[in-house]
């Protein structure tokens, strides 16, 4: 039986520090920037050292930079090595980094697979390996992976991004499964559309769009629960896994419909 103390809990500043991925823009930086202001100390990474840089210089004394790929597993258990011998533990992780690379099915690039794959999938992977064997040490630490609402179900153009966002759900499931009994927590956030430089090459209509800083409010208060999906907005995301909980039979013509992916080719 788990003993009463090793009962997974959600973190507060005083457990350690905060690490949030992909925190040089959109829901990462908005989401720092909520963090700080509940009083953790946030280390943050993303690929661009300046911008890191810019958002520490509103709070130097509260914001850590460590730029990392995190497509880099040797690179990313480097910065964890590093954040936790200057700063103490890491209590409260947001695995966030992502890129989204829109995929042409009839004329699809390998490379934009394999990029996806990279940072989404291996990169996530390669935080979780740094993470949980310090975590699991400490019977305490709370993880939130971000996927997103397209890991309900499949969406047009969206064969890699979609594939990596519903393993991370499953990642996450598989880890909150295990990782109860070693008191670490996990969560998985599945938010709708958000306004970030990651949708100015999106095409698609987004209804229910919230702004990073809403996105940001719904995460930080999501981490101050213990429950596993983090889902927002409510309206939407539900709406969609409705519609997919639907037979595939109905689903899948459903979807093409919406999208306007029913229009025959010229
Ligand atoms: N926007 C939406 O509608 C939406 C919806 C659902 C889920 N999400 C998810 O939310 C997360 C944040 O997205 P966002 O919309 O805020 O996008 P964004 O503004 O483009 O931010 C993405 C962040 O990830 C970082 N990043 C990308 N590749 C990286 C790498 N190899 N190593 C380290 N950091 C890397 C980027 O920084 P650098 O380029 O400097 O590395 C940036 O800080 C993503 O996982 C995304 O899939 C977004």
């Amino acid at each position: 039986m788990t003993s009463p103390k090793h009962t997974p809990r959600v973190q507060t500043p005083k457990d350690g520090i905060a690490w949030v991925t992909g925190a040089s823009s959109g829901i990462g930086e908005a989401l720092t920037r909520k963090l700080v202001a509940q009083g953790w100390k946030v280390a943050i990474s993303a690929r661009s050292a300046e911008k890191l840089e810019k958002l520490a210089s509103e709070a130097l004394d509260q914001i850590i930079p460590a730029p990392v790929d995190i497509s880099d597993a040797d690179a990313v258990e480097a910065v964890v090595v590093k954040l936790e011998a200057e700063h103490g533990p890491i209590a409260q992780a947001v695995l966030n980094a992502g890129i989204y690379i829109t995929i042409d099915a009839a004329n699809p690039k390998f490379d934009d697979y394999a990029k996806t794959f990279d940072v989404n999938l291996k990169g996530t992977a390669a935080c979780i390996t740094a993470l949980t064997p310090r975590m699991s040490k400490r019977r305490s630490g709370q993880i939130a992976i971000v996927s997103s609402a397209t890991a309900f179900g499949g969406m047009p153009t969206a064969s890699a991004y979609g594939a990596t966002k519903a393993a991370l759900v499953n990642m996450a499931e598989c880890l909150r499964i295990e990782l109860h009994r070693y008191g670490v927590l996990i969560q998985c956030v599945t938010p709708g559309f958000v306004e970030t430089p990651a949708q100015d090459d999106n095409e698609f209509p987004k209804p229910f769009m919230v702004s990073a800083d809403t996105a940001a409010d719904r995460i930080a208060k999501g981490l101050k629960s213990d429950r596993f999906e983090v889902t927002f907005p409510r309206r939407f995301t539900w709406m969609l896994k409705l519609i997919y909980a639907l037979p595939r039979s109905w689903h899948i013509p459903l979807v093409r419909k919406q999208t306007g992916w029913d229009k025959p080719v010229e």
